[in-house]
């Protein structure tokens, strides 16, 4: 069976690379990919993600069995329907399901409708209530862009003057264009954040090990957000019960809510969650595999995934099983300067080999041969070890020993498991 997955990061070559460690798997071909993920049996299709009719024509060409589709802007494109109307499969929520990720203000309001815990919020799309609304509730208040906003379109303010700035940017200065015509504002919740991912299909669902990211660029939870430097699963020091009570007051109402909206849900769920002296709250959900949560879950799956998923397309019980022993934790090289500006075409080290893997995202091979930085989060090293310690010391190990001028890292992925 022959396999394409949409996308070009390291949630990508990890979704690629357990595929085409599946059996029955011959080819898993990546559109557009990075050059970094080519090796045996992966192959790149220079076609970009919002080409739907060239992917869909490739699909047809190569008799790809089905397409996993990665990223959030292709779901929220309706990739998922498009491949549908003429007979394809591909992995992911629909449009109108994967509105659980694309606009905030939907995602508050199924929350509402379901009783599903989340901060109070309310939605503005005029920017003198929205100022009222922030001068009333007192700060700290989170101010957030409707729609997708590569991460960037959430202000945690400490002042009322912030989050009335940050307001300002979104509904009168236009800085997220549509994104931000609307914004929600929210209570500003308090505890540890993790994420919680499971494989769905309508009320089906299989949870995946919990998962923690490091969103912020710097040591200590420091400077700007990023897509995330480093995460490890799973979390291990989470209180008994607290996944249990966030499947039944969390996965299994808003599920059972998106059919009742005549949305039914297949594909990922993941759910950005907080765990406040209340219980888990939900901070955001995303209808796909989060990055680079992905490259710390997958190497923990020890079950067949192309026949995973198959099973899932298919309406059928898919059998995952886990690695149930010790922690996998990975850290996020990128390239100095990001998530602002950066220089690309920095020389990267060799390619890892035995227990540290290397998953990339933003590489290409430049002229001579030579695979370069091309982006902002540029690869990945992860491990597998007994516990977060010594997850740690491999890693670190390993990168004190590449050359990594021009790029930088975060020095704590892990820390607050052991803490
Ligand atoms: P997001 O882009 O939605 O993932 O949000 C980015 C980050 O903002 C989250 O990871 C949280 O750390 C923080 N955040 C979002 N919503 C809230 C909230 N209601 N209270 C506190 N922090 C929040
Ligand atoms: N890890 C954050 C995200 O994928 O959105």
């Amino acid at each position: 069976m022959k396999l394409l997955v949409v996308g070009s990061g390291g949630r990508e070559h990890a979704i690629a690379k357990k595929l085409i460690e599946s059996k029955g798997v011959e080819k898993v071909f990546v559109a557009p990919g990075n050059d970094g993920m080519l090796s045996e049996g992966i192959e790149l299709v220079d076609i970009a993600i919002s080409e739907h009719s060239k992917l869909i024509d490739f699909a047809k060409k190569e008799a790809i069995a089905w397409t996993f589709v990665g990223p959030d802007d292709a779901l929220a494109a309706g990739i998922v329907d498009a491949f549908e109307s003429v007979g394809l499969v591909a992995f992911g929520p629909r449009k109108n399901a994967s509105e659980l990720e694309w606009s905030k203000d939907f995602a508050k309001s199924i929350m509402k409708k379901y009783g599903v815990p989340t901060a109070r919020y309310e939605t503005f799309s005029d920017f003198a209530a929205a100022k009222a609304y922030i001068e009333e509730e007192g700060a700290p208040i989170v101010v957030k862009a409707d729609g997708l906003a590569l991460g960037k379109g959430v202000v945690v303010a400490e002042t009322v003057e912030e989050a009335v700035a940050a307001a300002q940017d979104m509904l009168l200065d236009n800085k997220f264009g549509d994104s931000g015509a609307r914004v929600v504002i929210e209570e500003c919740l308090s505890g540890e954040e993790f994420s919680l991912f499971a494989f769905v299909n309508g009320e089906d669902f299989y949870l995946m090990p919990t998962a923690q990211d490091h969103k912020r660029a710097f040591d200590g939870d420091k400077g700007p957000n990023t897509g995330g430097m480093g995460a490890y699963a799973p979390v291990p020091h989470l209180p008994a019960g607290v996944v249990e009570q966030a499947v039944t007051e969390i996965i299994q109402p808003v599920l059972k809510g998106m059919i009742a909206e005549g949305r039914p849900y297949l594909g990922i769920l993941y759910a950005g969650l907080m765990l406040t002296v209340e219980g888990p709250k939900v901070i955001e959900f995303n209808a796909r595999f989060g990055d680079p949560e992905t490259q710390v879950i997958l190497p923990r799956l020890t079950s067949d995934f192309a026949e995973n998923i198959t099973d899932l397309l298919e309406g059928k019980a898919p059998a995952f099983t886990w690695l149930e022993e010790g922690v996998t934790l990975g850290v996020v090289v990128a390239s100095k300067g990001y998530p602002l500006d950066y220089e690309k075409g920095v020389l990267l080290p060799e390619k890892t080999s035995g227990e540290v893997e290397t998953y990339y995202a933003g590489t290409k091979r430049n002229a001579a041969q030579a695979l370069v930085s091309n982006g902002g989060r540029v690869y990945m090293l992860v491990t597998t070890q007994e516990n977060v310690p010594q997850a740690q010391e491999i890693i670190y190990q390993q990168l004190r020993n590449q050359d990594t001028t021009g790029l930088f890292y975060r020095t704590d992925i892990g820390n607050k498991a052991i803490q």
